[in-house]
């Protein structure tokens, strides 16, 4: 074995890293982390708020489907619904630099104080 324990936990670190997820970050925001990307994104789908934490992401297509009537978002192209019932696009309030943190809380309540004011 040519590999020491501090390598293996590196390289399981950066593989854990690089795996596609949604998580909830606060109570009006996700974090999706694919395709080298790491965006904050609404939690309420546009069309009747379904739960995107819980939506199907496609990370080589970078599509994020909402679980209830599965309207599919490209990260992409600014959160554009490309299928599904019509409606606006899943908003992206923050586009992350590879390895930053999350934001802090006062941060994140900034962001959502976007969605109220539609910017
Ligand atoms: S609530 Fe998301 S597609 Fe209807």
């Amino acid at each position: 074995m040519t590999e020491t324990v501090a390598e293996a936990v590196a390289e399981t670190v950066a593989e854990t890293a690089q795996e596609p997820r949604v998580q909830q970050v606060s109570e009006r925001l996700i974090l999706v982390e694919a395709g080298g990307r790491r965006l904050i994104t609404d939690a309420a789908c546009p069309h009747r708020k379904g739960l995107m934490r819980y939506g199907h992401l496609d990370a080589d297509r970078m599509l994020l489907r909402c679980p209830l009537h599965h309207s599919a978002f490209d990260l992409r192209d600014g959160g554009r619904r490309v299928a599904g019932p019509a409606c606006a696009a899943l908003r992206i309030l923050a586009d992350l630099p590879e390895g930053a943190p999350v934001p802090p809380e006062a941060e994140l309540r900034r962001l959502e104080g976007r969605l109220d004011a539609g910017d």
